[in-house]
């Protein structure tokens, strides 16, 4: 369910392989997602489930936009989608972790937060 989660909700922004748009939509390939998970395992689904807003770096290309919450989707559509993007486009071989278990949405959802808020988390990863 994941494969067709992704292709009505985030391929319009986001590309059909997960490619970006370079200054707008930041790239989900190339073992950036698994990147993200590996980071911290709790980022991916709060960035679905909340959004984000605040400007990014990935891969010395800056993003300034606003990532639309997706809390109306179900927490296994969220746990498919987020498992359909590390197992796509080179994140499969970036060890990408576990998959996500539905239980793991329910949880994060239980802590809401602001896309203000998921951005303060996504600075404080280390990532590259
Ligand atoms: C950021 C996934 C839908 C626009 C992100 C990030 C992820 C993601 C994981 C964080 C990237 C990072 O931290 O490096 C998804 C998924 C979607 C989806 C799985 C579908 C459920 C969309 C849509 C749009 C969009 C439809 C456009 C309307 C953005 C923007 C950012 C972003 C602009 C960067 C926000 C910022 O600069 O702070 N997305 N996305 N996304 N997404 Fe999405």
């Amino acid at each position: 369910i994941g494969e067709g989660v992704y292709a009505a909700n985030c391929a319009g922004c986001h590309g059909a392989s997960g490619e970006g748009v370079a200054g707008a939509f930041p790239p989900l390939a190339d073992g950036h997602a698994a990147a993200l998970a590996a980071a911290d395992r709790n980022y991916l689904p709060n960035v679905l489930l909340y959004g984000l807003a605040g400007p990014i770096t990935v891969r010395g290309t800056v993003y300034n936009g606003q990532m639309p919450a997706w809390s109306a989707l179900s927490d296994e559509e969220i746990a498919e989608t987020i498992n359909y993007l590390l197992a796509s486009w080179g994140n499969a071989e970036a060890q990408p972790g576990d998959p996500y278990t539905a239980d793991e949405i329910a949880a994060a959802r239980a802590t809401p937060r602001s896309p203000q808020e998921v951005h303060a988390e996504r600075h404080a990863l280390a990532l590259e």
